[in-house]
């Protein structure tokens, strides 16, 4: 699983600007999915049938992740950027990011900002692409770039950018792989736009229509210096979510990831966080509601370049997932 996820985390992919790591996921999934197909805001979905009275139950990971976007680009050539979801100035100052065009831009701060000793605002800071002037400058208004960093492994510890939510991809490309037999008919899809809204969950679980969905993303932790109060850890299991910022699991859901998770003796911790939601909360409410939880993936230093999770987290989240389908939802 490690060179899928190598794959995954290191390929180009801003909210809006799916199209490089899209085309990845789908080769890894064409040939085990019994369709496949991209619905119109761009989220890929692979359909696997199952047998007469199951469910229909969607499987969703976000394929997007954080980034930034040109906004101006001044007579010298440096370039002003707004931000594509949660990218904050703490974590990108001194950072490289990169263009879909492989064009490399470092991130720089005023010199001579007020409150120099502040955290800068992203007022404050300007992309430094190797440009002289507007006219040599190789992106334009509109560009979108993401940080730049190899997956590195330390141990259990799989570090890289956009582990958010590109683990969540690996999990469910490694579940449809490992899958055997269901009775429900299984979407697992990839969605668009998750970070600036969980614009591409909506629309694509309003068009399936299913009973039950699950999303797979990463979540918070608390087991790092001074970190918020949170019964979360790396490496103590994949976290069932009970509730978010964004939304409360419904119960059923989380019940049967619970029990299935005792049941085969697979690790597994409860998860309540206080900052941030999922896919999750726009499946849940669309049509007369639908029936959803999430199966989440503990990682520290989320939303910066160098998301950390722990390996065995990931396995045993693909092995909770196979028990969750193999049986009644
Ligand atoms: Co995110
Ligand atoms: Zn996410």
């Amino acid at each position: 699983m490690r060179e899928l996820i190598r794959e995954l985390v290191e390929t180009y992919g801003p909210s809006g600007v799916e199209d490089e790591i899209r085309a990845v996921i789908r080769a890894e999934v064409e040939d085990l999915a019994d369709e496949i197909r991209v619905d119109p805001l761009g989220s890929l979905v692979a359909r696997k049938h199952g047998g007469d009275g199951g469910k229909r139950v969607v499987l969703a990971a976000h394929m997007d992740e954080i980034g930034i976007m040109v906004s101006y680009v001044d007579e010298k050539g440096f370039a002003r950027f707004t931000r594509i979801g949660g990218v904050y100035s703490l974590n990108t100052v001194g950072d490289r990011v990169a263009f879909s065009n492989g064009t490399v831009g470092v991130v720089g701060v005023e010199q001579k900002r007020a409150n120099a000793t502040k955290i800068p605002t992203l007022d404050e800071l300007y992309l430094d692409v190797g440009a002289t002037s507007r006219e040599d400058c190789p992106v334009a208004v509109g560009d979108s770039a993401v940080f730049v960093r190899p997956l590195d492994i330390q141990g259990t510890r799989l570090i890289a950018k956009a582990m958010d939510d590109r683990i969540g991809c690996a999990v469910l490309i490694e579940t449809l792989r490992r899958l055997e037999s269901t009775p429900h008919d299984l979407y697992f899809v990839f969605t668009v736009q998750e970070e600036v809204g969980l614009f591409g969950a909506g629309t694509s679980a309003y068009g399936i229509d299913p009973d039950v969905a699950i999303a797979v993303d990463v979540t918070g932790n608390g087991d790092t210096p001074e970190s918020y109060p949170m019964a979360v850890a790396l490496g103590k299991g994949p976290a069932v979510k009970v509730m978010d910022s964004g939304m409360i699991a419904h119960r059923a859901v989380k019940d049967v990831m619970v029990q299935r998770a005792k049941d085969a003796g697979i690790p597994y911790q409860l998860e309540v966080l206080a900052r941030g939601t999922t896919d999750a909360m726009a499946m849940q409410v669309v049509r007369s509601g639908v029936p959803s939880g999430c199966l989440s993936i503990p990682c520290r230093y989320v939303h910066t370049p160098s998301e950390m999770v722990d390996e065995r987290d990931v396995e045993n989240a693909v092995c909770l997932m196979l028990e969750v389908l193999r049986a009644d939802l």
